[in-house]
């Protein structure tokens, strides 16, 4: 008699997930406070927020604008990356990562990931230094943390920048310090689905006075700090956040610390009873990345398993739990980078200024590339379910296990 939910059996995990986001009156008066007050735009709330939120990170400065992406590409123009600089990313992560090095006319340079945190192989980005490099970007993959040890020791021996993609770890640590300022400087997302929301919006975070001085600037039209309105220094742009946006934030970082004690002890959970199980792989949890704050619970199904990632999302799913593939194909093998090679000649891959050419369709991270084909992600929203719910995934995803035969 068949025992999996997909050929008829009962559900292991019948239970309804958290709906997100997560607001209450908390928000609403905060809301009103900004229309009653008539100053929609920047002002006290967002400032308030650039400083709780920094605090939180254990970080000195935070320059909050319009979103993660902006944030990235303001980040790269603070530090001066442009024309003819290579800046080495990761390929498993979201666009951004990669168009924001584009967007300032600086090539992207991808190195592989390691296997069981999906974040920068810090010997792969060694071998991928050239006299072009200018910066290094990890990214926190949800909320792991790169190894900033040897990162830190790549970027000083090489004369390199560090920009932590870090919009999948607010709340993360390397050796008890927040994530965001373990490099130069590091950027967050308040998107949607992100573990702390105002719909859009993003941050940069910084422990250098002049780098702030420099994103404040990118970020509002290019003024400089304490100088003349209607005075301009940079070619900046209004990224500005509103104080709509801070008003929903402020309100949201005030649930962030119980939320993310909630999604560490649900990833516990879900660790404890799916460490022995044959045929799955989840994180390594490295001794130095003092805390992490799950943005995802990620899977990797191997192949001694005997059925495809699909079919287990598929199994999974018919049991009662979220489950979904994620990334699809390495950053690289978008048709973004159909530049150089097959595709039209395009600056800055190919630009005067850089004096070489990429061709991105000979780039090749076989990590990466195994790990789009065979994890599994259950986001963020399903941490924050009850323990019984919980449970509920970890016996679920038993049962598929024990009952493969029948997924043949
Ligand atoms: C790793 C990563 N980097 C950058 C971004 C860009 O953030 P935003 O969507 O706020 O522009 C995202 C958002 O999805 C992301 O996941």
């Amino acid at each position: 008699m068949s025992k999996l939910a997909i050929n008829g059996g009962a559900k292991a995990a019948d239970f309804k997930w958290p709906a997100w986001p997560v607001w209450d009156d908390a928000e609403r008066k905060n809301l009103n406070d900004v229309l009653e007050s008539g100053k929609w735009w920047f002002g006290e709330r967002v400032h308030e927020f650039e400083e709780k939120f920094a605090a939180f990170q254990k970080a000195k400065y935070g320059i909050t604008c319009t979103s993660g992406t902006t944030a990235l590409e303001v980040a790269m123009l603070a530090l001066g990356i442009g024309a003819g600089d290579e800046v080495i990313v990761p390929p498993y992560t979201f666009m951004a990562t990669a168009s924001a090095v584009l967007k300032v006319n600086a090539v992207p340079i991808f190195a592989d990931i390691e296997p069981d945190t999906f974040c920068l192989d810090p010997d792969d980005v060694e071998k991928k230094i050239t006299d072009k490099t200018k910066a290094i970007m990890p990214v926190h993959f949800a909320g792991f943390v790169a190894d900033m040890d040897r990162l830190g020791e790549i970027a000083k021996k090489h004369n390199l920048f560090i920009i932590e993609d870090a919009c999948h770890s607010w709340g993360s640590e390397w050796k008890g310090k927040g994530t965001g300022a373990l490099g130069h400087c590091g950027v967050f997302s308040f998107q949607m689905s992100k573990n702390i929301t105002s719909g859009e919006g993003g941050i940069i975070l910084t422990d250098d006075e002049d780098i702030a001085d420099k994103c404040l600037s990118y970020t509002n039209c290019g003024r400089g700090k304490g100088k003349p309105w209607y005075q301009h220094f940079v070619m900046g742009s209004n990224l500005r956040m509103t104080e709509l946006q801070a008003a929903i934030l402020l309100a949201q970082l005030t649930r962030l610390e119980a939320q993310t004690l909630k999604r560490e002890k649900s990833a516990a959970i879900l660790n404890e009873m799916l460490a022995d199980l044959p045929g799955i792989m989840i994180g390594k949890m490295d001794s130095r990345m003092t805390r992490r704050s799950w943005h995802m619970y990620s899977i990797r199904v191997k192949p001694e398993l005997g059925i495809s990632r699909e079919r287990f999302i598929e199994a999974c799913g018919a049991e009662g739990v979220p489950m979904s593939a994620g990334y699809p194909t390495p950053l690289y093998e978008n048709p973004l980078f159909e530049m150089v090679g097959d595709g039209p000649d395009h600056c800055p891959v190919s630009c005067p200024f850089y004096a070489k050419k990429v061709d991105y369709s000979k780039v090749s991270c076989p990590v990466c590339e195994a790990v789009c084909k065979d994890t599994i992600w259950i986001v963020q929203t399903v941490l924050l379910a009850d323990e019984e719910a919980i449970r509920g995934i970890g016996n679920a995803i038993r049962k598929v296990i024990e009952n493969v035969d029948e997924l043949a």
